[in-house]
């Protein structure tokens, strides 16, 4: 190493000054940059831990000269996702020699990974590490401490002494006054995925407080098989590994709820018997898009155990209902990265399931999910306000809770009619009335969780903070409204500015929610224990059959596998010819993607 390079690496992380500070706890202001640590000494006085920071000085403002040379080489995120969703041509030969793919797969994995602290940092009870952090799976994590309690304002020091009233946001930025078309053109069914895959580990305990869950931290699959072992064992057949199923209109199905009592899932107690079915995870009644992905993974589920059971004639229900449980699990982490991921990217790299890229890195095969990641994927405006099934058209109200409408169309057309509907934007004034309530509670939480402002995230997740509220919001009316409500654009809370940021080039939403979901996600995804060496091998999954099982899984195979007769349209964007209402929503105006351009 070069003298000087390692001189300046030498003074990283020894320093610690005090500083004045204006009777509050100095840290209100977040003198630390950089991801220094700014630790408390008395009323006026704080210090800046820089530690493995590559950084030096007072608030670890100076890069050091390794450091320099590594950011004047790294890209910023809107660049790099430039290169990703631009030059087809470059990404088809990429895409093309599976070394070159690889080689840019790994560094998606290890570049976004290393964004999340493993093991994990903070919790919303603390704005310091508290051992309590690593050790107490009750928390959702928290990529950021939460606000010092007593500080000028709610933000620390940026903004008004108060917050803006919880229903004048929703009345003027969220309530949808007309519907707003997704402009990548994601379909319904692409939204359902979503919804069906995070509540798995989406599951704030409410009991506790919004910075409680009950759910695991991470793809465990309990949206399919159960909260704990005793929905499990309800919901399995304990023969030949498969789950308990019925046969309705010559199609396999969830057994009714009445049928399996003691499964916990909520339905309105008005709703008739044949729209109640027993589901793994208790809020699947909500919508019969849930629904149906249910009843898919289901049929998935023991079709996996027969091809099993005749790879394994000596095997038992046990061990065919555990090898099918993984091979389910694996399935599901393909279909999420080379279908899900893919969509939400735009990229034109095509994204690769290959856990055995990470072997030999420096990786932390543990995952704890963060507070901020599950409001970050409130993604409630993807809902429209009625459904077009088969012609039929169906009012919010008049879908909810009413799973036995799959049946009655069959899964067939329901998954075509789904492929063929666009969903809502995720943007400001696109929330749809079954949903305001939500948008309003994520808010107050944020708010009783002390969540930094959205700027503070933004420097976090390495992006530059926004300096004006028209450079966030990339447009001039929601600016002014932003700029009544919080004064200071560093005072902009977090659920708040990822709505009402400017869209990103070839994106669903703005680029905070693609910077910070997709550590979470990658991380969330390849951290599972199956990716890990001692597991992700043949045997695990029964052999090379229910491997090649895994490797091969794809969205529209899990479907066309599972729908007797012919193939349905299964598909996260609707097709060209479908209808679809203009694209006023592109609030990328041609300022806003000229400075996008390279
Ligand atoms: C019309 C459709 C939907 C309705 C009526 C609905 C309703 C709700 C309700 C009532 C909650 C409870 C939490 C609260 O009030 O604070 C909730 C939570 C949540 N919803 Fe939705 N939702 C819908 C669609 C979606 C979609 C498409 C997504 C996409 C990812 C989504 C993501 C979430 C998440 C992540 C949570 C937090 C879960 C938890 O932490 O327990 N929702 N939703
Ligand atoms: C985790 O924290 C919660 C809330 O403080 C507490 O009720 C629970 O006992 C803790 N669990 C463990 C294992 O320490
Ligand atoms: C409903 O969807 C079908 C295609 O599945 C389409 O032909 C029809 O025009 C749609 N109807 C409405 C009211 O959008």
């Amino acid at each position: 190493m070069h003298p000087l390079i390692l001189l300046a690496t030498l003074t990283v992380g020894a320093l610690a000054t005090a500083i004045q500070a204006g009777g509050h706890d100095p840290c209100c202001s977040f003198p630390c940059q950089n991801q220094g640590v700014c630790v408390t000494i008395t009323s006026d006085s704080y210090t800046c831990d820089c530690s493995q920071t590559g950084f030096y000085g007072n608030r670890c403002e100076h890069a050091t000269l390794l450091m320099q040379i590594k950011l004047w080489l790294k890209p910023d995120p809107e660049t790099v996702n430039g290169i990703l969703t631009r030059y087809k041509w470059f990404w088809d030969t990429v895409n093309y020699f599976p070394f070159l793919r690889e080689t840019v797969m790994k560094k998606v994995y290890t570049l976004r990974s290393n964004m999340v602290d493993s093991p994990p940092t903070y919790t919303s009870q603390h704005e310091y590490i508290t051992f309590e952090a690593a050790n107490n799976l009750s928390y959702f994590t928290r990529s950021l401490p939460p606000v010092p309690r007593n500080c000028p304002t709610p933000m620390g020091v940026a903004g008004k002494k108060q917050l803006p009233d919880v229903q004048f946001l929703v009345d003027q930025l969220f309530t949808r006054t007309e519907f707003k078309p997704d402009p990548m053109k994601t379909s319904v069914l692409f939204a359902f995925f979503a919804q069906h895959f995070t509540h798995q580990f989406f599951k704030t305990d409410f009991a506790k407080g919004p910075g409680f869950t009950n759910g695991g931290h991470g793809v465990d699959v309990s949206h399919i098989y159960g909260h704990d072992k005793n929905v499990e064992n309800l919901l399995r057949s304990f023969s030949g590994g498969k789950l308990k199923s019925q046969m309705l209109n010559g199609e396999e199905f969830p057994p009714y709820l009445r049928d399996v009592p003691g499964v916990p899932v909520r339905y309105k107690s008005t709703v008739a018997d044949i729209h109640k079915f027993a589901l793994g995870h208790e809020f699947f009644g909500l919508l019969p898009g849930l629904f149906l992905y249910a009843t898919i993974w289901l049929r998935e589920h023991n079709r996996v155990c027969e091809v099993l059971a005749k790879e394994h004639p000596v095997w038992d229900d046990e061990r065919l209902f555990q090898t099918a449980k993984l091979i389910v699990l694996g399935e599901t982490i393909k279909i999420v990265i080379e279908d899900y991921v893919q969509h939400l990217s735009s990229y034109n790299f095509q994204l690769l399931f290959k856990p055995d890229l990470l072997f030999g890195e420096e990786f932390q095969y543990q995952n704890r999910i963060a507070v901020e990641f599950n409001h970050l994927y409130h993604w409630h405006p993807l809902m429209p306000d009625r459904f077009n099934v088969s012609g039929k058209t169906y009012q919010m109200k008049d879908f909810m809770y009413h799973s036995g409408l799959v049946v009655e169309h069959g899964t067939h057309s329901f998954t075509d009619s789904l492929s063929r509907q666009i969903a809502g934007q995720m943007t400001y004034r696109n929330h749809g009335p079954m949903t305001l309530g939500v948008a309003a509670d994520i808010i107050k939480h944020g708010r009783q969780l002390r969540f930094q402002g959205f700027n503070n995230y933004r420097k976090r997740f390495n992006m530059k903070p926004y300096t004006t509220f028209e450079e966030l919001t990339g447009e001039k009316e929601i600016a002014k409204i932003l700029e009544g409500a919080y004064g200071d654009v560093d005072a902009v809370e977090f659920y708040v500015g990822l709505l009402t940021e400017k869209r990103r080039y070839q994106a669903l939403f703005g680029g905070t929610i693609v910077e910070m979901g997709g550590p979470f996600s990658v991380k969330g995804l390849m951290s599972n224990a199956i990716c890990s060496p001692k597991y992700w091998k043949p045997s695990t999954f029964g052999g090379q059959t229910g491997f090649d099982i895994v490797n091969s899984a794809s969205l529209s195979g899990l479907f066309c596998n599972n729908i007797p007769g012919q193939c349905p349209l299964v598909s996260f964007r609707i097709p060209e010819d479908s209808q679809r209402p203009p694209e006023k929503a592109d609030y990328c105006d041609e300022d806003c993607v000229k400075k996008q351009e390279l």
